[in-house]
């Protein structure tokens, strides 16, 4: 079972701000505001300076939140080795755990480490890697996310090439007859939110769009994406 079932059983888009693009200063009332403008899930961008440049959010942070939201805590692992830092982050509280196929690690065994945990698991696809490369876990997931930006930073362009590669992911679930949820990170905002939807993502994160304008209106936007 995904949180949310997939696309295949349930048309609904879901939002996943990401608090990335939060001030930190007053990350409590941040994750308040999302949580009363309809977010789903709470996306927490995990970098290690390492994997990626960047250097984010650790277990620390994880915890101290936890308590603020009901809201399932979708941790995006942009770590070197991602097995490591599973046990810590569920302990934290996440819900789902994502990682990426580019790391190093086995992702069979890191997403096995994950579901003896009891948590709920995904791998991620950097915009270069090839959806062949993920097919090979897929009934093992719960989710595949693919990314629409080199992930490191948040407020970067969304690269529209990566479209066609959302819509073989969600051909392919389909083929298999998989209830596996799309979720889909990177520049997304509500010019570009119903290409991505309608290609088949159902789960769309959103950082620098939520947090720099009013949450509640631009999450609104981001679910009505590839309505009829
Ligand atoms: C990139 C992160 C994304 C990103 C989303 O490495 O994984 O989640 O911060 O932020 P925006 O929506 O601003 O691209
Ligand atoms: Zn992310």
């Amino acid at each position: 079972m995904t949180l949310y079932g997939g696309r295949i059983l349930d048309a609904m888009i879901r939002v996943a701000p990401s608090i990335l693009s939060a001030d930190f200063s007053k990350l409590g009332e941040e994750i308040k505001a999302i949580e009363d403008g309809g977010a789903d899930l709470v996306h927490i961008d995990v970098m290690d300076g390492n994997f990626v440049p960047n250097i984010t959010i650790g277990p620390v942070v994880v915890e101290s939140i936890r308590p603020l939201t009901k809201m399932p805590f979708d941790v995006h692992l942009m770590v070197r080795k991602p097995q490591d830092y599973v046990e810590d982050f569920i302990n934290a509280g996440a819900d789902i755990l994502t990682v990426h196929v580019e790391s190093d690690h086995n992702p069979h065994e890191t997403i096995k480490h994950i579901h003896d945990l009891g948590k709920q698991a995904g791998v991620v696809l950097n915009p270069g890697t090839p959806l062949s490369v993920a097919e090979g876990f897929i009934n093992e997931i719960e989710m595949v996310l693919i990314m629409t930006v080199n992930p490191g930073f948040g407020g970067q362009g969304f690269m529209p090439e990566v479209v066609p590669k959302i819509a073989k992911a969600k051909e392919f679930i389909e083929k298999e007859g998989l209830s596996v949820d799309l979720e889909v990170d990177g520049g997304i905002t509500s010019e570009n939110a119903n290409e991505v939807a309608c290609a088949g993502g159902n789960i769309l994160v959103a950082g620098s769009f939520v947090f720099r304008g009013d949450p509640k209106e631009r999450i609104a936007s981001l679910k009505d994406a590839c309505s009829e």
